[in-house]
């Protein structure tokens, strides 16, 4: 169709060239006898100014170029006299492929809600806000692999069906080919041993344990992929099915990975703003709740760092009132976190050392007997986007701690072998991508940053 994408064509094109455009009509308005189109192909945050003069053949193809209908124009690109736009085309032809009735396409140019506009989650990806946060988000995903490889990472592809419970936190989705209709809602009495991989069977909630084996194998690596938890949470922040970057480092301790951790956060908020400009001064804009000098400063400021001890003491010393107890034992509530964040240091902080008690099996255990070498990095707005920590690589110690938590030995046998043979320190994290994307953008829910969500009592598409 010999077309030009308009994100190329604003940046390399040339007055008096020959081009043509497709995309989806964003406006149309009428001058004087001449016609304008804002026509966008989702390319980019601008649009392409298309001028059709009343002399032209193509003038009379306007009335099936309504808001929302896909059409393809051909003629001149000519140095735009209108302000905020270097280019418009002056046109000599139009095809119209599908034109949009007026009287029930739901994207007229008045502004929409986010609510109203996740209804109509298949055409969401047509307004402004949506291309911004799924171009950002596109941005983002290409710059993780950037890094990882920059750095000599091995990305390593980690199954989606697996028999391990790595949170140990019992929010798995069961993977079954028996019959439905005869399962119980707790699957108590069924025996997995008839059902297709002859054993119980998930959706993982994480590619770490795998990936433990890889790094302990080829040393640094990193997984990419969808992580599923069916934890019945309704908020802003979780997701049923949402993506994951896994770094797993061997011969690293704690303090690499927080050093890694960081040094990524960096890197991702300066690929955003070579890449991303339009975007996130559209969304600053209209949202307010993100900006390019602020994604400058996060990309410059090193992260603050405390203790979960120290934060308990600061969280104790609020003169706020919590929901949720404050006390050393207990987990930290996301209304801690975004104390923490928003009001204490005002910036992204990681928090270390948590109790052993709150976390997974394969943290390792600190000298002092109670607490584990964990790290979370909490960022303003949201909390925790990322959750790490060095791993328990004493056999004697993980061992322990496993039949302390009552996480069952059978099934992870592989994984205590990494503790029997070449055993060695190492260390890795998790970053909910969504999370990021919501903290980039500045996009409250996290359903506004992933096309198709699911959440409890949500599956469209
Ligand atoms: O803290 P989590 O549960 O840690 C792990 O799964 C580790 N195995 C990671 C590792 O060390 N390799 O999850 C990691 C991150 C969280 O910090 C959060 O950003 C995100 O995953 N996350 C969710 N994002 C959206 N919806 C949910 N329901 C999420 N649960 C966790
Ligand atoms: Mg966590």
């Amino acid at each position: 169709m010999e077309r030009m994408q308009i994100k190329s064509l604003l940046s390399y094109g040339n007055s008096g060239q020959e081009v043509s455009v497709c995309g989806w009509v964003r406006t149309r308005r009428e001058s004087k006898g001449i016609a304008f189109i804002a026509l966008n192909d989702g390319s980019t945050q601008d649009t392409l100014q298309l001028v059709i003069a009343g002399t032209s053949p193509a003038f009379r193809k306007l009335t099936l170029c309504n808001t929302g209908a896909a059409i393809k124009a051909t003629g001149v690109l000519k140095d735009s006299p209108a302000q905020g736009q270097k280019f418009e085309v002056e046109v000599s032809g139009i095809e119209v492929f599908g034109d949009a009735d007026p009287a029930s396409y739901p994207l007229q140019k008045k502004g929409h809600t986010l609510e109203f506009l996740r209804e109509i989650g298949h055409l969401r990806p047509r307004t402004n806000t949506f291309g911004a946060v799924f171009r950002v988000r596109n941005i983002l995903a290409h710059a993780v692999h950037e890094f990882f490889q920059g750095k000599g990472f091995i990305w390593v592809h980690t199954p989606i069906i697996t028999s391990s419970d790595c949170e140990g936190a019992g929010d798995m989705f069961t993977v079954t080919a028996l019959d439905p209709e005869k399962l119980s809602k707790d699957c108590r009495g069924v025996d997995f041993s008839q059902d297709f991989f002859g054993r119980r069977a998930f959706l993982t909630v994480s590619g770490q344990l795998e990936a433990e084996f890889l790094a302990m194998s080829m040393g640094d690596v990193y997984t990419f992929g969808p992580t599923f938890r069916a934890e019945n949470s309704n908020t802003s922040r979780h997701l049923s099915e949402f993506w994951m970057i896994e770094p797993e480092m061997a011969f690293a301790d704690l303090k690499d990975d927080m050093q890694l951790a960081e040094e990524f956060v960096r890197f991702l908020c300066v690929r955003v703003l070579e890449k991303g400009e339009g975007e996130i001064a559209f969304l600053d804009k209209f949202y307010k709740n993100t900006s390019i000098a602020g994604l400058k400063e996060l990309s410059e400021k090193p992260f603050l760092h405390i203790s979960y001890s120290d934060a308990i003491r600061e969280l104790d010393k609020a003169t706020e009132k919590f929901e949720f107890p404050v006390k050393w034992g207990l987990d930290l509530q996301s209304e801690h976190e975004r104390y923490l964040t928003d009001k204490v240091f005002r910036g992204p902080v990681i928090v270390t050392d948590y109790p052993e008690k709150i976390k997974a099996f394969y943290m390792r255990l600190n000298d002092d007997g109670k607490t584990v070498a964990a790290m979370d990095v909490l960022v303003p707005g949201i909390g925790e986007i990322m959750g790490g920590s060095q791993r328990e690589e004493r056999l004697e110690v993980l061992m322990e701690r496993m039949q302390q938590m009552q996480v069952p030995r059978e099934g992870l046998e592989w994984y205590l072998d990494l503790r029997r043979y070449g055993s060695a320190p190492h260390a890795g994290f998790g970053l909910g991508f969504e999370r990021l994307v919501q903290y980039i953008t500045g996009m409250h829910n996290i359903r506004d940053v992933i096309p198709c969500p699911r959440a409890p009592q949500t599956i469209k598409f």
